[in-house]
Order: structure tokens, then sequence, then C-alpha cells
């Protein structure tokens, strides 16, 4: 496993719609390890493979249980994922993302969703999330799209140094 690096905008990776993954051979296992190092030492609770200027579908997302925070974190690696079954019901979070440091943003997110993809290996499984875990995937995929937080963000401000890090960074 390899750390790799983190592009910030305005690098014209994250601005690209991703290629869907047909392949499911080595070079996609090394990729997704390589994620999930790079995620945990940023550190982070998602990534997607644009982040690290891979324009492929695929995210790993890590993140606990909210209503059981002795629960540990669990680990997802989704290849091509997509959000179905979005919530009507809408819910306001502050998100920041490791490709656009130093700011974040309060954005409306489906309060619940299922995410269909793909395992390492290609078997088809779904997921269904809620709360934040939901507002994760969400994000994850629109980074999939070219889609960035800050394009969807009611307000955006600059973190300050004396501020709390944001809820989620990815
Ligand atoms: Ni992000």
């Amino acid at each position: 496993m390899a750390l790799r690096e983190i592009v910030t905008v305005p690098h014209p990776t994250l601005r690209r719609s991703a290629r869907k993954v047909t392949d499911f051979g080595p070079d996609l296992q090394t990729l997704i390890d390589d994620m999930v190092e790079t995620m945990r030492a940023a550190p982070g609770v998602g990534l997607a493979a644009p982040q690290i200027d891979v324009s492929l579908r695929v995210i790993v997302v890590e993140f606990g249980d909210e209503e059981d925070e002795e629960a540990p974190a669990k680990l997802y690696s989704v290849v091509n994922p997509e959000i179905a079954r979005p919530a009507r019901e809408l819910v306001v979070g502050t998100e920041g993302c490791l490709s656009i440091p130093g700011l974040i943003g309060d954005v409306e997110r489906s309060q619940s969703v299922v995410v269909r993809g793909q395992n390492r290996h290609g078997q088809p499984f779904k997921i269904k999330a809620n709360g934040w875990l939901a507002r994760i995937f969400q994000h994850e995929v629109d980074h999939l799209n070219g889609v960035l937080f800050t394009d969807k963000a009611l307000q955006v401000w600059q973190l300050e140094a004396e501020d709390n890090p944001p809820a989620m960074a990815d």
C-alpha cells in the first residue's frame, strides 16, 4: 500500500466525470488499498478516486454509527456507486473537503439514501445510509461527477484556526 497525493482545487481531474470501472484486476485492488490508507492518513471520513487524480468511479468511506459512539467505524469501498431512493427530507450539515483546504460550508443533503454499487471484486451490493453516513456518500458520489460541495453550499466560509474542524472532511 502507498499513500497517494490528494489533489486540490483547481485541479482539472476534480471537475471531470469519472469513468466507470470495468476491470476488477490487481490495479483496482491496489487503488482501493491506497485510497483507504490515504483517507486514514489525511485523516478523512471518505475519499473519491478523482481526489488522488484517478478518474475512475471508486469511493471509500469510513464512518462510525452515530447512534452508537462505542461502535467502531465501518469501512466501505464502493465501485461504480449510485445514489438511489434519496429521501425527500433534506437536512443541512457543515462539510469540508480534503480537496478544498481551509473552506467549510453548509450543504443540504437527503436525510437518507440507498447506495448501489459493486464491491472490489465486482459483486453488486447496496447500503442503506442515514444521517451523516448518507451525507458522506452523497458528497463522494458528487466527486465522481465533478461536483464539489462548494457548488451546492448554502454558504461557504473560511475555517479559522480557532474553529473546531468540520464534522466531516472528505
Ligand atoms: Ni470531498
